[in-house]
């Protein structure tokens, strides 16, 4: 079975104020009914799948798991980790736990804070990839670019992509975070797809890679793991050698540099909700693009998102052309929509004022 490793450390400030340090996004309703982090876990559960095995921090600890009780989700275990050191040593201490219990196991790396509207889709997707992994590939998924992204990591073809079926491609390179020119060039030549930052390999497979790639995270993360202190259904990773481990994410410590790797290209929709004006086209919106949350009422507005995340507190907008506003108890953001990305450099100058 497929055991689903679920990524849920980040604080994405891009969000904000509906996002923050203590509370971040993958734990808030943004779309739909359910949070981020539940839509993925149950995303990820079923036939074929074992059950998920969380990595996060201890703050989001009891967060976690109110949210898998709430879904009706057992997670497999909860990895706390001491301090955020970036995806490759999370992924790599899910691994080196897992070897004890299943070494033949495969694992589906997700993140906690994306939007994948239709479930079926991606488990055929993932589905599809599983033979190649079990064949010791490490498995990516490929979503058409539909913009020259930086923030994005970019998987160049051997071949051109066709008709989106799900099957794994074979893969030349995996580019992580390129500069615009460079990103404006491989969207331009066609055989490049995004990184949707999910990943599919067999637990021996990833553990070779880390092995060969990142050898110098192998022994200072296995002693963090051995050494892991169970507390109250939660296994806190040893904070001794996990200072010692380096802050790097699984794109450039093993993906940039592995050749065994494969793509399913994967066309039924995904967000990883970068900003609010993502967060505005994943919404269900009206015939003039306005979306609403909370008591909020649109008069004569277009393409517009406004929230509001206190039952008690009434946003209005009137005449409204591409804003975002977004109400909290404590902070209101409004913003012009194609601005939206300047709400992380926001926040950092919000915490220098401090
Ligand atoms: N447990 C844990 N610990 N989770 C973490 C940590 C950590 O230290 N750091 C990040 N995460 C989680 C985040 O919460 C997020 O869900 C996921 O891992 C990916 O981290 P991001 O920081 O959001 O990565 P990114 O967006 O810059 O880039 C990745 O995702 C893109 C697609 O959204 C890369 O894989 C890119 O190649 C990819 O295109
Ligand atoms: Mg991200």
């Amino acid at each position: 079975s497929v055991h689903p490793i679920l990524l849920c450390g980040g604080s994405g400030t891009r969000l904000w104020p509906l996002s923050r340090k203590s509370y971040p996004k993958q734990f808030v309703p943004l779309v739909g009914e359910e949070t981020l982090f539940q839509a993925s876990a149950r995303r990820l559960s079923g036939p074929g799948y074992a059950a998920p095995v969380v990595l996060t921090n201890s703050d989001f600890r009891f967060i976690v798991t109110e949210q898998l009780a709430e879904a009706g989700i057992d997670p497999g275990a909860i990895l706390i980790e001491p301090a955020g050191r970036n995806t490759a040593p999370a992924v790599l201490a899910a691994a080196l736990w897992l070897e004890k219990t299943d070494p033949d196991g495969l694992m589906l790396v997700a993140p906690s804070d994306h939007v994948v509207p239709d479930a079926l889709a991606f488990r055929d997707a993932v589905a599809a990839g599983v033979p190649a992994a079990e064949a010791g590939q490490l498995v990516t998924f490929g979503i058409k670019p539909a913009h020259a992204e930086t923030g994005y990591g970019y998987l160049e073809l051997t071949e051109d992509p066709g008709d989106f079926a799900a099957r794994p491609l074979a893969l030349k390179r995996f580019v992580e975070k390129p500069d615009a020119e460079q990103a404006a060039e491989m969207v331009a030549a066609g055989t490049y797809l995004w990184n949707a930052g999910i990943f599919l390999f067999s637990v021996r497979a990833i553990l070779a890679a880390f092995r060969a790639h990142a050898p110098e995270l192998v022994a200072p993360v296995q002693a963090a793991v051995d050494q892991g202190k169970p507390d109250l259904g939660f296994l806190r990773l040893a904070p001794e050698p996990w200072e010692q481990v380096e802050d790097i994410s699984i794109d450039y410590a093993v993906m940039e540099r592995a050749e065994n790797l494969s793509v399913v290209p994967f066309a039924a929709g995904w967000s990883d909700l970068g900003g609010w004006d993502a967060v505005w086209r994943e919404s269900r919106r009206d015939v003039r693009g306005v979306a609403t949350a909370g008591p909020a009422t649109a008069l004569d507005c277009d393409d517009t998102l406004l929230r509001s995340e206190d039952a008690g507190l009434e946003i209005v907008g009137i005449g409204l052309k591409d804003i975002v506003a977004v109400a909290m108890p404590d902070a209101v953001l409004v913003a012009d929509a194609h601005r939206a990305q300047d709400v992380k450099a926001a926040v950092a100058a919000l915490k220098g004022k401090r």
